[in-house]
């Protein structure tokens, strides 16, 4: 492990995974690589980890550990996979044609076992809690973490501990973290104060700390990329777009960008772009308004709760991948998150709201000419439909903005509400209705 600020390379990584001498974050970094040296040929690499999705073996099969020449090494016996990774790759027309676009993808990360990106990072991490004989695992977390924490620590038999904001995660989160089994709190304070807490607890009990600052969460997460790299047939998409939260998915999948060009697995780099909620913006702010020299916290507020952060712990990770990769930041409304959310649903795919701000930002994007026409993209999708249905039957309802200061703006996403009828149980009602929708179509 390496210190990203002053380069210190300690043994081992206290309890809060930051670096004894300046306290900045760690990472892992593999001085043994060397493109071309027999071990990490990279024809013989891709042809290893094709030949795996053939095998039987659990760990081969994860999409994950199935790329596991590129992760620090953990003894098998402490793996605890649930078959985390294999996410499908959609291709999103109508996405397209509303962002103005011709070659646009989705990489589904919503479609992992507790349905978020959460678990090709918490794989990695829960399994190295387990090497390193921990009784108990805890996270901060908007929902997705904790509820990726509680599986994974039930399936390695392990305790854990949650902190959540109350009344500011979705429901579908919550009940995950109950089901798996979690101790969980719900604490009257956001996210970043659920942070300040855990990273006092962990000062004085031996508990394993699994929030992005974690660095074998951002090695497990890598994983998304190398696999999309995969299904593209290795050949690099001009952008690649990702939602910013507290910015450890972002510097993961830069990370593995960076590293498969050091390997020769790819021969050029995709643009990784961020896009941040209006009001949780404080990365936008930085890069556009600091120049990237400094990061001021603040409040943040957005519907789309899982990037609900203030002061987001990955964020020179993320400006460093940024700039290496020439990527840009955006920010979008909340209309603009809605009305992509209720878009990627029309593809037929779905997603959860924080997971929208990646076509929102796409299409600003393209507005500004950032992305061009006939320059191929790709969208990270980060959570699924379901964990958020509050959000969406409100959307359909038309209930969302209401009496909000966006209720104006909101008009716009009229064309895409589908509120349910009620009817009477009665089969001259639904055939009128019927009718009056092919009219309509
Ligand atoms: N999308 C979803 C669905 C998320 O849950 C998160 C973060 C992000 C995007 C942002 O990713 O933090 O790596 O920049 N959720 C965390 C959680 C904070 O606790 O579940 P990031």
């Amino acid at each position: 492990m390496r210190c990203i600020a002053c380069g210190a390379t300690p043994d081992s990584a206290g309890q809060n995974f930051r670096c004894a001498a300046c306290g900045d974050l760690l990472e892992f970094f593999f001085p043994g690589w060397t493109a071309g040296s027999p071990v990490l040929d990279s024809a013989a690499l891709k042809a290893l980890w094709l030949s795996r999705r053939t095998s039987r073996d659990a760990l081969d099969q994860s999409g994950v550990w199935r790329f596991r020449e590129l992760l620090p090494h953990i003894p098998k016996q402490h793996a605890i996979t649930l078959g985390e990774g294999n996410t499908p790759l959609y291709r999103l027309p109508r996405c397209a044609r509303a962002a103005g676009v011709e070659n646009l993808h989705a990489k589904h990360q919503g479609m992992n076992p507790t349905a978020s990106f959460k678990d090709t990072g918490m794989t990695f991490a829960a399994s190295s809690a387990h090497q390193g004989k921990f009784r108990w695992v805890a996270c901060a977390s908007t929902g997705n973490t904790s509820a990726s924490m509680a599986a994974y620590a039930a399936r390695g038999n392990m305790h854990s501990l949650v902190l959540i904001p109350e009344g500011k995660i979705s429901w579908g989160k919550l009940s995950q973290a109950l089901d798996y089994g979690a101790l969980t709190c719900q604490l009257r304070t956001d996210f970043d104060g659920c942070v300040r807490i855990l990273n006092d607890l962990v000062r004085q009990k031996p508990v394993c700390l699994l929030n992005s600052v974690n660095p074998y969460r951002i090695e497990g997460q890598k994983t998304a990329a190398i696999e999309l790299l995969e299904q593209l047939a290795w050949e690099p998409p001009d952008h690649i777009i990702v939602p910013g939260g507290n910015l450890g998915n972002s510097s993961a999948i830069g990370k593995a960008l960076l590293e498969m060009r050091e390997l020769k697995l790819i021969s050029r780099l995709p643009k990784l772009s961020i896009i941040q909620a209006h009001g949780a913006n404080p990365f936008y702010r930085s890069v556009r308004e600091f120049g990237g020299k400094r990061l001021e916290p603040m409040t943040a507020d957005t519907l789309a709760t899982a990037i609900r952060i203030g002061s987001p712990a990955s964020w020179k990770k993320a400006l460093r991948v940024l700039q290496a990769t020439g990527g840009e930041v955006e920010q979008v409304t909340e209309v603009e998150i809605a009305v992509a959310k209720a878009e990627i649903g029309a593809d037929g795919i779905g997603c959860e709201p924080a997971s929208a701000v990646t076509l929102a930002g796409l299409k600003k994007l393209r507005r500004s000419g950032f992305v061009k026409p006939g320059e191929s993209v790709v969208l990270i999708l980060t959570g699924h439909l379901l964990k958020d249905p509050d959000f969406t039957i409100k959307f359909h309802r038309g209930d969302l903005f209401a009496g909000t200061p966006e209720e104006t703006e909101a008009a716009q996403a009229k064309h895409l509400q589908r509120a349910p009828l009620v009817l009477d149980a009665d089969l001259g009602a639904v055939i009128a209705t019927l009718d009056a929708a092919e009219k309509n179509s």
